[in-house]
């Protein structure tokens, strides 16, 4: 196919000479950014973090993802660096947007950090730049929010500039699937902006799955986590419904997990973490209300997976009580705190809630993370105590909320006199005991 894109552009970007910009150097943006630069491009990163830019001007990595050695080098070489002044997009060719999309407090999408965002990119656009969001966020983002934003400054789409959605898969954690490896999906305002997206992904991404406009690309994304959120709230009621009927629901999952064709396996757990899966259904079900459609399975799911911290602290009452203990009164020690295993993440942790509702029972709570040694939300702030035999046998009920794969199951089990465990985690190691509480 004839290229539309300017000779010169398309040159450059073969070449690894176009010059490259990451907005918003986080979980996302900042692997991103490192791809770029190891395969030669000169990237330069813009964040509005202070901390975050020193730091990476420094050589340090503060993504666990993301190797220290790595970024050091690029830094040396000079291939990397950031700023927190948009400024340096003058001269930028190609830039991806990686900046968070919350909630508010409502519940409604927040897409401040997009706007604000834009408002610089605009002041600074020129000719034959490439702009890309990578923000999860609702259908219609790109082409009714920021294409009109862009065009204000007179430049004109798929002409003057290049503009595309291209949404982010990255799972952190996942050694085996990573920014370089995961497909990716692109889309452009126009068969030329999608092209121009496709060539500057194809410099670091192996697959590139084109789709036919912004709208789909949103959507993308929000079906692939909506389609984890409703069907962990499926589990989620399963193991609840369960529990009345003495049937042991990891047992059943695994079971039917045997089935080589149309079912996939999901699990229970103390509640949703994370940036994505508690928040991107939410951006769906906003903007498919505006068009008066009514998203049940999205809000079902949501309610149900919500609930799961409450039903968390309901199980411990119980099995304290079993022992002739109440809630009130008595010492709980949170294991893991992160929203998942082997990370220090803690957004959306459901953790947080796990703890706040035991501390408003009246229970003692402490926790232990080696991955999170401070814990500091609206509710709870403390700080994660050392693990030893001593401290779990003094706990009158340990809950597992995050299964890190280098805690010490077998001393756990060992020294704590009850268990809640919400992720299965002792019974996977084949550690069976009386005092070990599934969810
Ligand atoms: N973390 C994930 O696993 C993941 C996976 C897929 C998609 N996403 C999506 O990617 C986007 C980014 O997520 P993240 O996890 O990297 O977030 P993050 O909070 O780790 O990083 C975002 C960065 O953007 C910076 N920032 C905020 N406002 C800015 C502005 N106006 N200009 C420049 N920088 C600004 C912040 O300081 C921060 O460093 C979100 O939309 C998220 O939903 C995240």
């Amino acid at each position: 196919m004839r290229s539309a894109l300017p000779k010169n552009l398309v040159e450059r970007i073969k070449q690894r000479r176009a010059k490259v910009a990451v907005i918003g150097l986080g979980y996302v943006g900042l692997p991103l950014a490192v791809e770029y630069a190891k395969v030669g491009f000169p990237v330069i990163g813009i964040d509005v973090a202070v901390g975050r830019v020193d730091a990476l001007n420094k050589g340090r990595s503060y993504i666990p993802d993301v190797p220290a050695q790595e970024v050091r080098e690029l830094v040396r070489k000079g291939r990397l660096r950031a700023t927190t002044k948009f400024e340096a997009l003058r001269g930028v060719d190609g830039m991806m947007i990686c900046v968070p999309t919350p909630l508010r407090k409502t519940k409604d999408p927040d897409i401040s950090y997009i706007v604000a965002t834009i408002e610089s990119v605009v002041k600074y656009l020129h000719r034959h730049q490439i702009i890309v969001l990578e923000s999860t966020t609702y259908p219609g983002t790109t082409n009714e929010l920021v294409l009109p934003m862009l065009e204000a400054s007179g430049l004109k789409v798929g002409k003057d500039f290049f503009l595309g959605f291209s949404p982010e898969r990255i799972d952190p954690g996942n050694k085996v699937y990573t920014t370089t490896t995961i497909p990716k999906v692109v889309s452009g305002i126009t068969p030329a902006c999608r092209q121009a997206v496709a060539l500057m992904y194809g410099q670091v991404i192996r697959t590139i799955i084109p789709v036919s406009s912004t709208k789909v690309a949103e959507m993308v994304k929000l079906l692939e986590n909506t389609f984890r959120s409703v069907n962990i709230g499926l589990v989620n009621e399963l193991a609840l419904m369960c529990d009345p009927l003495g049937v042991n629901v990891w047992e059943v999952i695994e079971a039917a997990k045997s089935k080589p064709f149309g079912y996939m396996a999901f699990y229970p757990g103390p509640g949703l973490g994370g940036h994505c899966i508690p928040i991107d259904p939410l951006y769906l079900s906003w903007k498919a209300k505006l068009h008066g459609f009514d998203p049940r399975f999205i809000e079902l799911a949501s309610q149900v997976n919500a609930a799961m911290p409450a039903y968390v602290v309901q199980r411990v009452g119980e099995a304290l009580n079993k022992k002739g203990k109440a809630v009130n009164g008595a010492r709980i020690l949170v294991l893991g705190v992160a929203y998942k295993k082997n990370v220090g993440d803690m957004r959306e942790s459901p953790a947080i809630e796990v703890i706040h509702l035991l501390q408003k029972k009246g229970a003692g709570v402490d926790y232990h993370d080696p991955f999170v040694p401070r814990l500091k939300e609206e509710s709870v702030s403390m700080r994660s105590v050392p693990l030893s035999a001593k401290r779990l046998s003094q706990a009158d009920c340990v809950v597992l909320i995050t299964d890190h794969d280098d805690l010490d199951y077998d001393s756990v089990a060992k020294s704590s006199r009850l268990i809640l465990d919400t992720r299965n985690a002792f019974a996977k190691r084949r550690i069976h005991s009386g005092k070990i509480v599934r969810l």
